[in-house]
């Protein structure tokens, strides 16, 4: 499947919100979401705001010690993981992370030990901090129907660095 690619530079935690918020609308079940990036560079803000485009309401905590957090919305399963203390694939594979791909739709924070088995479509974020306060630039690498929609939604903002 060919990719597509974007950069977004959010301003703040909200312009970040917004971000997710619309991957949110746009994921359908089947996708993957991976999240790289640096400690405290937003991951788990970006994968909230994707849950809540999704329609999740209520508080959404890091799965940083659970590893995964499950939601359902009108018969939709959603995962929320953060395999960061998670050592390999197989160690994955032993908590039935196949079983999880099924029918649903999957964020993961830290994907890498994993990122080479994940197969169909996935929509690859990596979130950089610049270095200026509040200041985040993300990239995203995915199926073109999202990123085309993303670029059309938020424009120049979605493209320009
Ligand atoms: N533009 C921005 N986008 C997202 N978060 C931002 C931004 N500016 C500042 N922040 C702050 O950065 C922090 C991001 O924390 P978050 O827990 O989402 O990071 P993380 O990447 O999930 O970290 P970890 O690797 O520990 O899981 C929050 O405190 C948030 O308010
Ligand atoms: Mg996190």
């Amino acid at each position: 499947m060919t990719s597509c690619k974007m950069k977004y530079l959010s301003k703040s935690p909200q312009e970040t919100f917004e971000l997710g918020f619309e991957i949110g609308r746009l994921l359908t079940i089947g996708h993957v979401l991976c999240l790289e990036g640096e400690m405290g560079g937003g991951k788990t803000a970006l994968s909230q705001a994707v849950l809540q485009g999704l329609g999740v309401s209520g508080y959404i905590t890091s799965p940083t010690y659970s590893i995964v957090n499950e939601y359902e919305v009108d018969g939709k399963k959603l995962y929320h993981f953060d395999i960061y203390r998670v050592e390999s694939a197989e160690e994955l594979y032993d908590i039935g992370f196949d079983d999880y791909l099924k029918s649903s739709i999957v964020i993961i924070e830290w994907p890498q030990i994993i990122r080479e088995h994940l197969k169909g479509p996935v929509i690859d974020i990596e979130i950089i901090k610049t270095g200026a306060e509040g200041e985040r630039v993300i990239h995203l690498k995915g199926p073109c129907g999202i990123i085309q929609k993303l670029k059309e939604k938020f424009g120049e903002k979605g493209i320009k660095i």
